[in-house]
């Protein structure tokens, strides 16, 4: 068994940690506090190709794997929380689908500039009455001769605000449950019936907006369906199936900040005449804190390997998902102990952490699905 990554994922890691230290790392703060959109950091993620790492550079992606692409996201998540689910809906939830299901024309036309980081694209899957439960949909396409004609309210859609394409999963009709799901790209700029409606204020990634999409008989060309019809819940389990490997990478990523955070402050704070780090119960938490996010990590390149290798990865995405945000939220609420009343306050980037580290345990499916999923596994129910 070798651990080692190729000369490429080495050179590439450095690139992205350079980078992430350099331009990312130092404006996390304001843009946590103004919630702005960080629009000069995806041009030049898109430049570098990591809008796109396992895209083919035909179209416009860096050509290279997933474990690759958990490289990046772990040091851009280090960064900035916000960043890395930016990238990870880019890469995943938009970048996956259309180049798994899309035709030649759909990836030339929809994958080239996302994946080559010109625009953001997202994913609209999440409803008021569809969160867990993902095939209740009632956002409704009926294919009126060459158009599908949608109507419906998407909710707590990452990039949303800012994306120009969208995967957009409807039903045609509800009453065939999952088998009616089909997904179809969204011009964002350029569809007659569509808007974006309200923008989420949240706890945490404050620099990556959540968004409302309003369908009302919005006209989206039926060539641009995905696949064929009844095939969009399985594209859309598979696409999850890859994005949470990002999610669990953005995860591990926020518990590396922490625990780096961590540990230099424990090495400056002096406490009854001695740094807090010489105390056993603050050596304990930094060791638990590093012993899992290393643990988190192994299990998410496992996962990339497998998908890079075209293995069944389903089981191993879900748990290491589930585990790096689990690991990583206790990291963050660590983080911010080891800190103490200074953790507390947005003096340092501890409570930042903490905040961000949360939604990992929620979204592309709460902690409690990906525990079904496994479980599903284990037991050979799928
Ligand atoms: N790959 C391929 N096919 C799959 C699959 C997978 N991973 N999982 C299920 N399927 C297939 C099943 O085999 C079945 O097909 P057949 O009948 O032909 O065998 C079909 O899909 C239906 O499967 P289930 O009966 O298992 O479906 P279900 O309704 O019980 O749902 C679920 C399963 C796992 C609970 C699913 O609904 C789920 O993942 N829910 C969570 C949704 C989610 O992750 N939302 C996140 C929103 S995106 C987001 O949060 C991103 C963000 O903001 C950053």
């Amino acid at each position: 068994m070798n651990f080692g990554l190729t000369e490429d994922q080495r050179d590439v890691r450095e690139m992205v940690r350079k980078f992430a230290e350099q331009e990312i790392k130092p404006v996390a703060a304001e843009l946590d506090k103004t919630h702005r959109h960080p629009e000069e950091i995806c041009r030049k993620l898109g430049e570098m190709g990591i809008m796109g790492v396992a895209v083919p550079d035909e179209y416009g992606g860096a050509g290279m794997n997933n474990v690759t692409y958990v490289l990046c996201m772990l040091e851009i998540s280090k960064a900035c929380a916000s960043c890395g689910v930016i990238v990870s809906v880019n890469n995943s939830l938009y970048g996956y689908p259309v180049m798994s299901f899309g035709t030649e024309e759909q990836k030339k036309k929809y994958l080239t500039p996302v994946a080559s980081g010109q625009v953001e694209g997202c994913y609209g899957l999440t409803e008021p009455s569809a969160g867990s439960d993902a095939a209740a949909l009632k956002c409704r396409a009926v294919l009126k001769g060459d158009k599908y004609i949608v109507n419906g309210t998407k909710i707590f859609i990452t990039n949303g605000n800012v994306a120009h394409y969208c995967v957009l999963a409807v039903t045609t009709d509800p009453a065939l449950g999952y088998k009616g799901v089909i997904n179809l790209i969204v011009d964002m700029k350029n569809t007659p019936g569509f808007k974006v409606g309200k923008i989420e204020e949240k706890m945490g990634i404050l620099a990556s907006g959540t968004a409302e999409l309003v369908f009302e008989d919005a006209e989206i060309p039926a060539e641009n369906l995905l696949g064929k019809p009844g095939q969009g819940f399985k594209q859309m389990m598979m696409g999850l199936d890859a994005g949470r490997i990002g999610i669990g990478s953005q995860a591990c990523g926020i518990g590396r900040a922490a625990l780096e955070d961590a540990l230099a402050y424990a090495k400056e704070r002096v406490q009854f005449g001695k740094p807090i780090s010489t105390f056993q119960a603050i050596q304990f938490k930094l060791a638990d804190m590093a012993m899992q996010l290393d643990a988190a990590e192994l299990m998410l390149l496992r996962a990339a390997w497998m998908e890079d290798n075209g293995l069944d990865y389903e089981k191993e995405s879900a748990m290491a998902k589930c585990y790096a945000s689990d690991v990583a939220m206790n990291a963050a609420v660590e983080g911010v102990q080891i800190f103490g009343g200074y953790g507390y306050t947005k003096e340092y980037p501890a409570e930042r952490h903490m905040r961000d580290a949360k939604i990992c345990q929620i979204y592309e499916g709460t902690n409690e699905i990906q525990r079904v999923v496994i479980a599903r596994k284990l037991l050979g129910m799928r």
